[in-house]
């Protein structure tokens, strides 16, 4: 019997270019990229390129491209990362991060951890289609929101959020401090 895998939303197979591309760095220069040696510089060269490609994907600089081991640590340094640099609001009325209930276990329990740090979170909730709505979003904004962490396509059920609309209204509505950037408020998602 020919199985078929239609779990592509928890994880797919690797595209042939991206195999083929990665190869050699399995095979041949798989030195650690911190090393000084030849072998360590070769492996550093090709990751100094990839952050540069990462960085034009998506209109960064290279400097702002940090590379983990996984999702769940991504999740872990930037959602910690943004709210310990906005830790003076947790004195403040919340919520200061909107999330929603169905975001990946890397997300709502960083969230909780949060908020046995004195941040206050929102979750919210989800249609039967597992879609957020924009005007909850809008409503449950207050004006020390610094962080909207909804994810583009859930994990399980492989719905996709209205991420445009949710930037625009992050982009609109959150300001806050980036001291390592510029000395004003920037707009960031
Ligand atoms: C938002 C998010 N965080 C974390 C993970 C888990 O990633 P990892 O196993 O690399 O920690 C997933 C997996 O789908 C995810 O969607």
């Amino acid at each position: 019997m020919k199985r078929i895998f239609m779990d592509n939303a928890s994880t797919t197979k690797v595209d042939p270019e991206v195999l083929n591309t990665m190869l050699p760095y399995f095979t041949e220069f798989y030195g650690n990229p911190s090393s000084i040696h030849a072998f360590g510089r070769d492996a550093r060269k090709a990751v100094d390129t990839a952050r540069v490609n990462v960085a034009d994907l998506i209109g960064a600089k290279d400097d702002e491209i940090i590379f983990t081991a996984g999702g769940t640590e991504s999740d872990n340094l930037a959602i910690k990362g943004i709210s310990f640099l906005n830790k003076d609001k947790r004195a403040t009325k919340g919520p200061h991060i909107i999330t929603s209930v169905i975001e990946h276990p890397g997300v709502l329990e960083t969230c909780r951890h949060l908020e046995t740090q004195g941040f206050k979170v929102k979750y919210l909730p989800v249609d039967t289609d597992g879609i957020i709505n924009l005007t909850d979003l809008q409503k449950s904004l207050s004006k020390n929101t610094f962080l909207i962490t909804i994810m583009s396509a859930n994990n399980e059920i492989g719905t996709i959020q209205p991420i445009e609309e949710i930037g625009k209204i992050a982009h609109e509505e959150i300001s806050f401090f980036i001291p390592m950037q510029s000395k004003q408020s920037q707009n960031f998602l």
